[in-house]
């Protein structure tokens, strides 16, 4: 279980393929609901932080269809996963995927009108900083939406302290009309919390 936890906040060689997989599973329609439901626009610019394998970058540039959408994540593996899985849009110059700590972004202030991340700030060393760093990133009125699937909980109510813990943080980095919403999964409930900057 300990190695499983492992390859979720970083996946690497085979048992990452693996954890890949196992994400595509978890995922399903996740990432799509996050994005729906965040203001994206047609020619929006938009960063998805921890894409593993892909799924939720597929999803916003389907949305953002006129726009530019691009990616970070810390593994090797799950780079050459979502790379493969998004090669023509790649190649269309629509989607740029790097691999690259939430600690440290590889793009310009004000660069971005929306930036999500789906089941990864768990992982993240410093939730402030990241959250930050991703601050720096967002254009003014910019969108922040964090999403997360807590299926390790075994109660609802632990389920609803997490997301006001996360909520809290998302105001304390300075984002302002932070908001949740709820998508009614097994065994927990997810949550997406939307902050404007
Ligand atoms: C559990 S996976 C979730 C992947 C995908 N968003 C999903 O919901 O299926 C967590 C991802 O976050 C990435 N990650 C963890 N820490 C990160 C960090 N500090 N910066 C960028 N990505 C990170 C991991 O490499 C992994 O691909």
């Amino acid at each position: 279980m300990k190695i499983l936890k492992e390859q979720f906040a970083n996946p690497q060689g085979n048992l990452g393929k693996l954890s890949g997989l196992l994400m595509q599973i978890k995922d399903k329609n996740q990432s799509s609901w996050v994005v729906a439901n965040s203001k994206v626009k047609p020619k929006s610019s938009v960063l998805e932080v921890g894409f593993g394998p892909g799924l939720g970058i597929e999803s916003a540039s389907g949305f953002a269809f006129e726009g530019f959408v691009a990616g970070i994540d810390i593994s090797d593996i799950m780079l050459q996963t979502a790379t493969k899985r998004n090669s023509e849009k790649i190649r269309q110059g629509k989607v740029e995927l790097l691999k690259g700590d939430v600690m440290e972004i590889p793009f310009e202030d004000y660069y971005f009108d929306l930036v999500f991340s789906v089941n990864s700030i768990q992982y993240w060393e410093d939730v402030q900083e990241s959250l930050r760093e991703i601050k720096r990133v967002l254009k003014d009125n910019g969108e922040i939406a964090i999403a997360m699937h807590p299926y390790w909980l075994e109660t609802e109510a632990d389920c609803i302290q997490l997301r006001e813990k996360i909520t809290k943080e998302v105001q304390a980095a300075g984002f302002k009309n932070v908001k949740a919403n709820l998508l009614y999964l097994k065994p927990v409930t997810a949550f997406c919390i939307y902050g404007l900057k």
